[in-house]
């Protein structure tokens, strides 16, 4: 049996988080600067059915049955074994790698769990289709975050800028010109189930005032739809920024992300706001072409531990 290599991107949210919990559409990217891999080869000295995994960023050596059933990387596994119902299953060893910063904002638990389940998938004979790969991460996503929306699934799954409203179909963008983005990672971090929970309490506490800001933000991400396609930097500049001042409202944020916010919109960026959970993880920044070096400079001298350039382009992202 040959060895399978999955790999899955980052995402970044660019408009519409928290508000997507509640219903409102969102729009995110992959970030493929950034990826998880799972690499999995037969184990011959082993015995059929035993599954090895090796995940070195978090200290873990184990059979599969020795780990909990609500382990995360357990539940990617156990879950593609329930899809694809093998009929045999020999001694393999799955290893897994991630370059995505955790608890950044940068949908590391969803890549992890793509990239494993499109790799044993295929190991096993029976490639998943991205929307099958896509639902299953979702049902690990659960035990991340406890309610998701979902976005990070879908968005990292498929691998192309989304604009995405809970249970219903994922719409891909259609992106006419280019723009670019950097990112800046705070170094803070803050688990999204953290975040997501504390603005369901604020929501419990005030739903009419809760349910008007997550409105605005919908508005906010419909508008950057248009404005996305059209590369249109004024526009989505003004628009990141009234989303970061309802985040704030939120709670979100944090005086590291505003630090670097700042930075950025003082470097020339048209528009910055904090990206995924908030309270810690990354900004995002949309720079003109000829400005990015200069963002990326001010956000790093703003205290960022590190940054991320990307370019949104008709047909992918580079
Ligand atoms: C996390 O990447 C984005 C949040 O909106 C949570 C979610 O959508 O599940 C904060």
């Amino acid at each position: 049996m040959p060895v399978v290599l999955g790999k899955a991107p980052g995402k970044v949210i660019l408009f519409g988080e928290h508000a997507v919990v509640f219903g409102r559409p969102a729009i995110a990217i992959p970030v493929t600067k950034v990826n998880a891999s799972a690499r999995i080869f037969p184990n011959l000295q082993g015995q059929p059915g035993q599954i090895h995994i090796q995940a070195k960023a978090i200290g873990l050596d184990a059979d599969l049955e020795d780990l909990d059933d609500d382990h995360p990387l357990a539940k990617a596994i156990q879950i593609t074994l329930s899809a694809v119902a093998p009929h045999h299953i020999p001694a393999l060893t799955i290893q897994v790698d991630s370059s995505i910063p955790v608890a950044g904002g940068m949908g590391s638990s969803a890549a992890v769990s793509v990239a494993i389940i499109r790799a044993l998938s295929a190991f096993l004979g029976r490639s998943l289709s991205p929307e099958a790969i896509s639902e299953l991460a979702f049902e690990v996503e659960k035990l991340h975050h406890g309610t998701p929306s979902g976005i990070d699934n879908n968005v990292i799954a498929h691998q192309k800028p989304v604009y995405f409203i809970k249970n219903q179909p994922i719409r891909f963008l259609q992106i006419d010109q280019p723009t670019h983005w950097v990112l800046g990672d705070t170094g803070e971090k803050t688990p999204t189930r953290d975040t997501v929970s504390a603005v369901r309490a604020l929501h419990v506490m005030d739903p009419p005032h809760y349910e008007n800001v997550f409105d605005q933000i919908g508005t906010l991400t419909d508008r950057a739809q248009t404005a996305l396609k059209a590369g249109d930097l004024g526009e989505l500049g003004w628009l990141m920024n009234e989303n970061q001042r309802f985040l704030e409202q939120l709670n979100v944020s944090s005086p590291r992300l505003e630090a670097l916010i700042q930075a950025a919109r003082g470097a020339g960026a048209t528009g910055a706001k904090l990206s995924g959970g908030g309270r810690g993880g990354n900004i995002i920044a949309l720079a003109k072409p000829e400005n990015v070096g200069v963002v990326e400079q001010a956000i790093i001298k703003a205290g960022a531990v590190h940054t991320i350039t990307t370019k949104l382009a008709e047909g992918g992202l580079s």
